[in-house]
């Protein structure tokens, strides 16, 4: 099992202080704070290998095209992927839009074309789809959840038909926490002819996750949201739907040659270079890396397990509370997301407080305003996420001092 009490000391921001208390950083659906392996890895790509990737062919050059590639590896390996499917990207909403785009500049959608996402999806895998929807004349379709915000799966398994071009879900939501059977999802996709996209912005870093597990053409995450640097994520694309894609931006890396005949003829690059346009974020790639070999050392089994013993918590503590939870009261529904309000306090207020006890929380829409308005919670509401670093004393902190908050309104 996992010890938070001895990965702490890898973190520096965990001892921070505010108003003369230690931080608690319940915030990790939102961002994660990062351990010195990764610090020490970016600053020594900075140091020692630091120089533009696939263009010199001098030794430091070398050595940052391997560190890239050495990166590539590394991350492809923790999904079970290729390396050639694994499309270095800025974060998840890069890699959705990168992936809306390409199949736009494929002619794989059209006017007689679908798509078919949901309501629980964040803005990241709805806005994408509803542009390029609205760009090729395809039609939009949004399966919807039921009141605790889970995924109807009838609605959903209805709307995928023989025009569906691709079925965009995400894994875990960010605001409830709820897993979907993303392998499945991804069944109902294949068995009518679609691609299938899931969303693990919120479920690579704190479960263990395979493609080929899941059947998954595309997933899409982020590298901060996993202790990596910010500004790094990832597109994985099974080989065989990449081949067939065409790169929605294009320059510098993309092309091997380019010929002026009349017309401009480039000769594209490989996948999975045909899609990283521009000098990437190696230095992210190297950080992600490092990372994700912190992770595997933990086991995101044990992260896992962890979570759900600090979900379980925090569900119990807020059932003696005047709290509204949105999503599932089982904990074994969700990830380590619980969003909730106190009743009678705004939501920002309720997190201003916390700030004054050190306590980090999300307050808001969490950038998922369809699912929060369905779930009824149009004002917003506080949402604490866990990370494998977080402990049951944070937990019990967090609850004493909204019990504390409840009383001042009693009283
Ligand atoms: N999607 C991130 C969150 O839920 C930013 O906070």
């Amino acid at each position: 099992m996992l010890d938070p009490g001895k990965l702490r000391g890898d973190f520096p921001a965990l001892s921070l202080t505010f108003h003369g208390k230690s931080l608690v950083y319940l915030d990790n659906a939102a961002t994660t704070q990062k351990p010195y392996p990764v610090i020490r890895a970016v600053k020594e790509f900075y140091e020692k290998k630091y120089a533009n990737v696939g263009r010199g062919i001098y030794d430091l050059a070398l050595a940052a095209t391997n560190a890239y590639e050495e990166a590539r590896r590394v991350v492809a390996g923790f999904i079970g992927a290729r390396p050639e499917e694994l499309i270095f990207t800025s974060n998840t909403t890069n890699s959705i839009n990168l992936a809306a785009y390409s199949l736009l500049a494929s002619g794989l959608l059209d006017r007689g074309k679908n798509i078919v996402t949901s309501l629980m999806e964040h803005h990241s895998n709805l806005l994408p789809w509803y542009r390029v929807a609205a760009a090729s004349g395809a039609e939009l379709r949004l399966a919807g959840v039921d009141g605790k915000g889970r995924l109807l799966m009838d609605e959903l398994e209805k709307m995928v038909d023989e025009n569906t071009a691709v079925v965009a879900v995400s894994h875990v939501s960010n605001v409830t926490g709820v897993v979907n059977p993303v392998a499945e999802i991804c069944r109902v996709a294949h068995e009518k002819g679609a691609l299938c996209l899931v969303d693990g912005a919120q479920s690579v870093p704190h479960l263990p996750v395979r493609v080929g597990e899941i059947g998954a053409d595309f997933l899409a995450f982020s590298g901060h949201k996993m202790m990596g640097p910010m500004g790094i994520g990832g597109l994985y694309v099974r080989s065989d739907v990449l081949e067939k894609l065409a790169p929605p931006f294009v320059g510098g890396g993309t092309v091997r040659d380019v010929e002026i005949n009349g017309d401009v003829e480039p000769l594209w690059t490989k996948p999975p270079h045909r899609f990283e346009a521009g000098t990437p974020n190696v230095a992210g790639a190297v950080g992600l890396a490092e990372a994700v070999r912190y992770l595997s050392r933990v086991g995101p089994g044990n992260v896992e397990a962890h979570e759900k013993k600090l979900v379980e918590a925090l569900l119990e503590g807020l059932r003696d509370l005047n709290a509204v939870i949105y999503g599932p009261e089982d904990p074994d529904e969700r990830s380590g997301i619980v969003t909730f309000n106190l009743r009678g306090m705004a939501p920002h207020d309720l997190a201003a407080l916390l700030s004054d006890e050190a306590i980090a929380v999300r307050s808001g829409l969490f950038c998922a305003a369809p699912l929060m308005k369905k779930l009824g919670g149009e004002s917003g509401a506080v949402r604490a996420s866990f990370y494998l670093y977080n402990t049951v004393e944070e937990v019990e902190r967090l609850l004493e001092v909204l019990g504390k908050v409840e009383g001042m309104m009693n009283f």
